[in-house]
């Protein structure tokens, strides 16, 4: 499959070189190709994925995701929101304000990005771990939840795939209303792995029986 990856820091970066692995094509979408932080997302992928400006990367695929600093938001949005019959997978964190785009309490990033964007169904996922996480997703005998939201089951669908491909049960928490929940894990992720002292090698598991 095409995947179009928004970002290529961290959290785009690993998925990047990890949904490589696995035959996919990656092309990430920058606003600058020559940046400290694309060349090293592009280490040991210079055969098998690309780079483009924004808008160029979001055209070649289906599957986009988007994995910039909130802040950056808007000024992605807006290049890509003429486009129609996208899967947007929305990571983002809005860990600081986005005076452009003020949360009110009871929605999310993911609900104000989707708002935007009529031609694409939104799905949040992979937001609620730190990135370096995602390349050993095994904790002891425990695998690591990837929890996820949207209102398109068949979005969900190949979004749950993905997770799966990185090693991660996919958990589905419903629809995209629920993402305001996803986004307030990632924060209680941060607190506990860069204040409280426990370490950023953590993640969520849904014990079930
Ligand atoms: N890091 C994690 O562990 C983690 C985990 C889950 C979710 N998240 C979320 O994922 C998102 C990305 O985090 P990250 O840690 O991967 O960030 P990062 O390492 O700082 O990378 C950010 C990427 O976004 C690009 N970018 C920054 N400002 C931009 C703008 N105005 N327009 C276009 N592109 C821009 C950067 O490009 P340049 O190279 O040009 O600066 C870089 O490619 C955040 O919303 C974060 O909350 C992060």
């Amino acid at each position: 499959m095409n995947i179009s990856i928004i970002g290529a820091g961290n959290i785009g970066g690993s998925l990047g070189k990890i949904w490589a692995s696995k035959g996919h094509s990656i092309i990430f979408g920058v606003r600058n190709p020559k940046s400290q932080k694309t060349l090293k997302s592009l280490e040991g992928l210079e055969t098998v994925a690309q780079v483009m400006f924004i808008k160029e990367a979001a055209k070649k695929s289906e599957v986009i995701v988007l994995a910039t600093p909130w802040e950056a938001v808007p000024e992605v949005v807006f290049q890509i929101a003429d486009m129609k019959d996208k899967i947007l997978v929305d990571c983002t964190n809005p860990v600081h304000p986005n005076p452009e785009w003020p949360l009110s309490q009871g929605t999310s990033a993911a609900e104000e990005i989707a708002k935007r964007l009529p031609g694409f169904h939104v799905v949040k996922a992979f937001n609620t771990l730190g990135a370096a996480n995602l390349y050993d997703v095994q904790f002891n005998s425990v695998k690591a939840d990837g929890f996820l939201c949207g209102d398109d089951p068949g979005s969900k669908k190949i979004v749950t795939q993905l997770a799966e491909e990185v090693g991660l049960r996919a958990v589905d928490v419903g629809e995209l209303r629920n993402a305001e929940l996803l986004e307030s894990m990632a924060k209680l992720w941060i607190a506990l792995a860069h204040q409280e002292g426990v370490g950023p090698n953590i993640a969520f598991k849904l014990l079930q029986r």
